[in-house]
């Protein structure tokens, strides 16, 4: 009798077929299924070892025991639909895996659904596109344990490597492996929209043409702000169209999200951490579909320049690697206080190692961050590795007091610069708020003297 197949790809759209050719390129056997006929068929012109099964019963009986299937399908309802139809189908110690960017409230339920029918539930980030899930891509498990030991051999064969460690590992348990996910989303909004912020100074204030910025990039890139999105930034500004312009400039300038970023900051307010960098870089793609709006406001609203100097674009680079390091450390803060919230235990140099290679936010600088200590929920800023960072901070101000002078919105940098001087606050003026809130509505006051709370009848 033939073997029967190690895993079950269950999606076969961009990021499923890719990674079913990763899996059948490194010799895994494996079923695979797709609930369109059009992605199977356009699959099966694949060459290769592996098995289309045209019915979902079939496919999940193809798979040898414990039965290990990957789905890699639309986040939300779908997952809800297919879960029900492959718990019908599977077996107590079977393994379930659900690859796509799901909420993570969402994995803790699908978890909780399948410890009652004793079937193994893992929420997994997978970060890098399309192209990292074809070639190796960053691998975030997260859910049953018991499973991760099942699975692991998998799932390090077809990941990223760096210095030959597979950027593959087991977060936590429940839904941690799509959390540190989401997080990673919202760090990677924070640094695109850095990045744009750089071009758009360099394009408005400093009138710089497309080829320059091109030759700024690629130095950039050749030194400490190294990162894949260096790298594709400069791919996308050299992109011409057949008439001899540059894509870029055909572009509209309304960016869309699906949803991660959103998750991220929400998950910041819920839980009390400051990530304003990531905030910003969200809202400002919801602002920039204010198209006519932006127009009239153009037209309409009165703008007195002040003079203040223009940066360099050695300083400009400064500010931005400044502020990519505040990007990180406000997501790090993030994980760090739901690791503790949630008892966790997510150890973040691993996770470090495992985000540099095969992700979207891989770049040098976590060479470094990579290097930290970490204690529970001290901020990366404040880590001796950050002193080496702290002479770039006149450059971060420099080049946000110039944008703000030539009229030039930068939020991203702005918000970095204020998540800074909020941690050099020794004072904030929250003994103001306090006697407000107390004078208005007896909500009473801590003093720095004594103990307690305290109201003052503040009319007497
Ligand atoms: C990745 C990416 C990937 C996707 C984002 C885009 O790590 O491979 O993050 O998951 O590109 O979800 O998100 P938006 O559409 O919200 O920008």
């Amino acid at each position: 009798m033939e073997r029967k197949c190690e895993i079950g790809l269950l999606g076969l759209g961009v990021m499923g077929s890719s990674l079913a050719k990763n899996m059948i390129r490194n010799g895994v056997k494996t079923a695979l299924y797709s609930v369109s006929e059009r992605e199977r068929n356009l699959f099966s012109a694949q060459k290769g070892q592996y098995h289309m099964f045209p019915e979902l019963s079939k496919f999940i009986m193809g798979l040898e025991k414990p039965r290990r299937v990957f789905m890699m399908i639309t986040a939300g309802e779908p997952v809800d639909i297919i879960l029900d139809q492959l718990l019908s189908l599977m077996e107590a110690g079977d393994i379930i895996m659900d690859g796509g960017n799901s909420y993570y409230k969402d994995t803790e339920r699908r978890c909780r659904i399948c410890r009652e029918r004793n079937i193994h539930y893992m929420g997994i980030g997978v970060s890098g596109g399309e192209k990292g899930a074809l070639k190796g891509p960053c691998i975030m498990a997260g859910g049953s344990s018991e499973a991760w030991n099942e699975v692991k051999d998998i799932l390090e064969t077809i990941a990223a490597k760096q210095d030959g460690m597979p950027c593959c590992g087991y977060i936590a348990s429940g839904g941690a492996g799509h959390y540190v996910k989401m997080v990673h989303n919202g760090i990677e909004y924070a640094l695109l929209e850095l990045i744009a912020e750089a071009y758009q100074y360099l394009r408005v204030v400093k009138n710089t043409d497309i080829e320059e910025i091109c030759r700024i990039f690629k130095k950039w890139n050749e030194g400490s702000l190294n990162s894949y999105l260096m790298e594709i930034s400069i791919r996308v500004l050299e992109k011409k169209e057949k008439d001899g312009t540059f894509l870029i400039d055909h572009i509209l300038d309304v960016a869309e999200q699906k949803g991660t970023g959103k998750w991220t900051v929400t998950e910041s307010v819920e839980r009390g951490v400051y990530t304003p960098s990531i905030y910003e870089a969200q809202a400002a793609r919801i602002f920039s579909g204010k198209k006519e709006e932006r127009e009239k406001g153009k037209r309409k609203l009165v703008f007195h320049s002040l003079a203040f100097p223009e940066v360099t674009p050695d300083e400009l680079g400064k500010a931005l690697l400044m502020a990519c390091v505040i990007a990180y450390s406000q997501g790090f803060e993030l994980i760090s206080k739901t690791s503790a919230d949630e008892k966790w235990g997510i150890d973040l140099s691993s996770l470090v190692a495992i985000w540099k290679n095969g992700c979207i936010i891989r770049s040098r600088l976590l060479n470094e961050i990579e290097k930290v200590e970490y204690s529970e929920n001290r901020a990366l800023i404040l880590s001796e590795i950050f002193e080496q960072y702290g002479d770039l901070e006149g450059s971060l101000r420099k080049m946000t007091v110039s944008a703000v002078a030539h009229g030039l919105p930068v939020p991203g940098f702005t918000s970095s610069l204020n998540y800074y001087d909020y941690y050099r606050s020794e004072r904030m003026p929250m003994n103001f708020i306090q006697a407000l809130r107390d004078c208005f509505g007896s909500h009473t006051y801590m003093r720095e003297d004594k103990e307690g709370c305290f109201h003052t009848d503040w009319e007497q």
